[in-house]
């Protein structure tokens, strides 16, 4: 049987037997953790530049087992940049893959021919040079390749790195910030591979237990390795990064306690908000710090992901404190969201579907720029949106351009950290969400934005259209 065929809304998948169930506590190894290098950039009159090269390499994704792998100025992974608030960036990326490939600043506002989507491919061998001002408050961002159908196998294979967008707020200046020190990312990963390493990426077709699903956390395999950092300051702030194909990730902690959470994936939340869980959809970030005393194991749950199906709960990071330090309390105020008042907003129609193996947005397939719906609006129209899934199954939702707030999650008002900005959200099967947005600062007649579907399959499959901004 096809996976199509098999492939249900929800969580109801039972894994096959041989497939990684439960791992919480059976971890034999410690390793420290793998911190992504900062990318030093150059900066003359204000612009900084970087260098990026997405290139091949190998790494061991299954634990024994050497993979083809890509990534940013290495082998899996890429560097972690940091933009300013107010300055402007110069990133000159080359590919020295074997294909096309593009690289999209996910949760960025900037304008639409330097956004990194399909439109900005460039081919093996040449260079992409964008530049653009740092629009965006404090928050964490990520890059990854955009081009048309390859998306799931690039990112798979390893292209994702972060980016951390910082202002001078009262509220950055009390949060950690020291990058690898107290301020420290997480990217947890569950890829698909079969037994000789190969990562899979287009699963249609495959038994899922023929398959293996191996967890990373920052490119090392957790099934027999438990990563360690060591915190050298008793507050630490972590920067989760969901960077896998298809999975929600749930990151808890393993001996029941609250993680605070201060940001969603576009910025700071209101107040610092004590959770039992943070749960990015694929494609989201969410932001927490903890206060150590003891050691705390980090657990990632992952359910979902039409592709992997079931779920299982794996040890994922342990932080182990080795500090003196009382940190300050966090300040009562980290930001101000004005929530939207939509009654007066446009209203848009947006349906996720699907015909057998093409997926689709309001009825249209995206796989090619002239096949894939075109929503259009113009520059500094508010909007609601309602975007239902017809599919009945689970989607990740991603608008590029600029941040929403959630104003109805299957008919219910948001609340909690749901009143965040965000730019990635679960839709499940056969639900709904209402998100409002302002379209501001950039117009183009030429250039898309986009939005789609972030399990990256269903994305490739056409779960994607295109957004014009144009000049109002
Ligand atoms: Cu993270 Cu349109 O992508
Ligand atoms: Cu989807």
């Amino acid at each position: 049987a096809g996976l199509a065929a098999v492939a249900v809304a929800g969580t109801a998948f039972s894994l096959p037997t041989d497939a990684k169930g439960d791992k919480a506590g059976a971890a034999t190894n410690t390793a420290t953790l793998n911190i992504p290098d900062l990318l030093e950039g150059t900066t003359s009159d204000g612009t900084t530049t970087f260098t990026l090269t997405a290139q091949t390499g190998t790494h061991e994704v299954l634990c024994g087992v050497t993979s083809d792998t890509a990534g940013y100025n290495g082998s899996f992974l890429g560097p972690t940049m940091k933009w300013t608030t107010g300055s402007t960036v110069l990133l000159n990326i080359t590919n020295d893959l074997d294909a096309d490939t593009s690289v999209h600043f996910h949760g960025a506002h900037i304008p639409p021919d330097m956004d990194g989507g399909p439109q900005n491919a460039f081919a093996a061998g040449e260079t992409w040079s964008p530049t653009f001002e740092i629009l965006d408050e404090a928050k964490t961002l990520w890059y990854h390749p955009h081009a048309l159908g390859t998306t799931a196998e690039q990112v798979a294979h390893g292209l994702a790195g972060l980016i951390i967008a910082e202002d001078e707020t009262d509220a950055s200046a009390a949060l950690p910030s020291e990058y690898g020190v107290d301020d420290i990312p997480i990217v947890p990963q569950c890829p698909a591979t079969d037994a000789a390493g190969d990562i899979k990426y287009d699963l249609n077709g495959y038994l899922r237990n023929t398959l293996s699903f191996p967890v990373l956390c920052n490119g090392t395999n957790v099934d027999d390795t438990t990563p360690t950092f060591t915190a050298t300051r008793t507050r630490t702030r972590f920067r989760v990064l969901n960077a896998s194909p298809s999975d929600i990730i749930t990151v808890q902690r393993g001996d029941g306690g609250t993680l605070t959470q201060i940001a969603t994936e576009q910025g700071c939340l209101t107040e610092a908000t004590e959770v039992e869980t943070i749960r990015p959809v694929a494609g989201g970030r969410a932001e927490f710090v903890m206060d150590l005393s003891d050691a705390v194991t980090l657990q990632a749950v992952i359910t979902t992901g039409w592709v992997r199906g079931g779920s299982g709960t794996f040890d994922f990071l342990t932080v182990t404190p080795d500090a003196s330090d009382t940190p300050d309390d966090l300040p009562s105020s980290l930001n101000t969201i004005e929530r939207y008042d939509t009654s007066s907003f446009t209203a848009q129609e947006i349906t996720l579907d699907q015909d057998g193996l093409e997926m689709a947005i309001n009825g249209a397939v995206g796989t090619t720029m002239d096949s894939m719906a075109t929503i259009m609006t113009t520059l500094g129209s508010q909007e609601i949106w309602t975007i239902t899934d017809n599919t009945m199954r689970e989607h990740s939702f991603h608008l590029h351009d600029v941040p929403f707030q959630l104003i109805e999650i299957n008919g219910a008002e948001s609340a909690g950290v749901d009143l965040g900005w965000f730019d990635t959200y679960e839709v499940v099967g056969g639900g709904s969400i209402k998100i409002a947005m302002e379209f501001t600062d950039f117009a183009d007649d030429t250039y898309m934005y986009m939005l789609h579907c972030h399990l990256l399959q269903h994305e490739d499959e056409g779960m994607m259209a295109g957004l014009m901004v144009m000049e109002s």
